[in-house]
């Protein structure tokens, strides 16, 4: 027999309050959604089975049915999102209420530069003020920039003292052992001469290793090429640059050295800046600390550069250069006399936080 539509209509309004008592008494989340699957659960909400229960109409009464059916879903529907919405703004109240807007605010722990970044920057600035730019080249590169344009030839024995690692995947390729490398990049890419002045800042590797060498370490170089450029120029700048880095009280001095890639050269000391010169134990005793390698730039340089260029861009009777390489983490260490190169890469906070720059 079909249902009658009286006999629905008599259903859906004892519906309708069982859910508005139903819905007054869910007073959280949870029974806001067993309310929902109580009428318009899928497998057995009672709404849901009177839908179902259609079928069982007689044509011309399922349409009012339906809508009738249809109306009551929709209008619970709206009344459970409502129900839902104020619940969710009364939580959130409550958690206000707790929340006490006059406390002062946490402070976020301040991070600061690592010591051997605020050498690095430090450095740099000075060289900026000075007019210099700041050129880097790679830290893999080949025998040619390391070694040979810089007058090392395959078996120069001052190859022996910068032993490094090569590329297995990669023949030829290195890993630079200085930035002296950056000296040939420069002029190659630049064949726009005869003005240089340029530093290159960047790791390099070595096969040391001991309590002041690491494998990997830190250069600045510098290179300055001009008509007029002379060694007073050089000493001029260096110690222009050391006044700037520790103060003009400790005086410098300059050594007879020798690299390959530059002539005369020089190896320039600066007065201990912990002992201020009597002696101690950062100097070793003697009173001075070795800064950095430097020199005229030789004309085989020049003439490396002109040949890989096809032309002479660099006339070595036209034009002189300067160059000095320092250390990084070695100006670091004297400036805060850290004997260990170490404790500068094992991010231990308990050394880092000492520097709070
Ligand atoms: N390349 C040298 C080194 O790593 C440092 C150096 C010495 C750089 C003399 C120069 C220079 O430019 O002229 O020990």
């Amino acid at each position: 027999m079909a249902d009658s539509l009286d006999s629905l209509k008599e259903k859906v309004r004892a519906l309708r309050s069982d859910f508005e008592a139903a819905l007054r008494e869910a007073k959280d989340a949870r029974a806001v959604q067993s309310v929902r699957d109580r009428f318009l659960g899928r497998k057995s909400g009672t709404v849901t089975g009177l839908l179902k229960s259609l079928v069982n109409f007689a044509e011309d009464a399922r349409r009012d049915a339906g809508q009738e059916l249809n109306r009551l879903k929709a209008e619970i529907e709206t009344k459970l999102s409502e129900a839902q919405s104020s619940l969710d703004l009364s939580v959130r109240d409550a958690r206000l209420r707790g929340l006490d807007v006059t406390l002062p605010g946490r402070v976020p722990a301040r991070g600061h530069r690592h010591p051997l970044t605020v050498a690095r920057e430090d450095l740099e600035d000075i060289f900026l003020s000075l007019g210099y730019e700041i050129y880097e080249g790679p830290e893999v590169d080949d025998d040619y920039h390391c070694f040979e344009a810089l007058n090392m030839p395959p078996d120069h024995p001052a190859r022996d003292m910068q032993d490094t690692f090569y590329l297995k995947d990669a023949p030829g390729q290195l890993l630079r052992t200085h930035t002296s490398t950056a000296q040939i990049r420069y002029m190659l890419d630049n064949p726009h001469p005869p003005r240089v002045r340029i530093i290159c800042p960047g790791k390099v590797y070595r096969r040391d290793d001991d309590i002041t060498h690491s494998p990997m370490f830190q250069q600045i170089e510098a290179l300055v090429v001009g008509p007029t450029i002379t060694l007073g120029d050089l000493k001029g700048t260096i110690e222009a640059f050391l006044h700037s880095l520790f103060g003009p009280q400790y005086p410098s001095r300059f050594r007879a050295s020798f690299f390959p890639y530059t002539e005369p050269s020089m190896e320039a000391d600066l007065a201990c800046v912990v002992c201020g010169g009597k002696g101690c134990r950062v100097c070793k005793n003697t009173g001075w600390l070795e800064i950095m390698g430097s020199g005229m730039v030789h004309p085989a340089v020049f003439e490396a550069v002109n040949a890989r260029l096809g032309s002479v861009v660099y006339d070595p009777e036209k034009v002189t250069g300067f160059a000095f390489g320092l250390g990084i983490e070695h100006v670091a260490m004297v400036r805060h006399a850290i004997d260990n190169i170490r404790l500068f890469y094992e991010n231990d906070l308990r050394f880092l936080e000492q520097f709070d720059a």
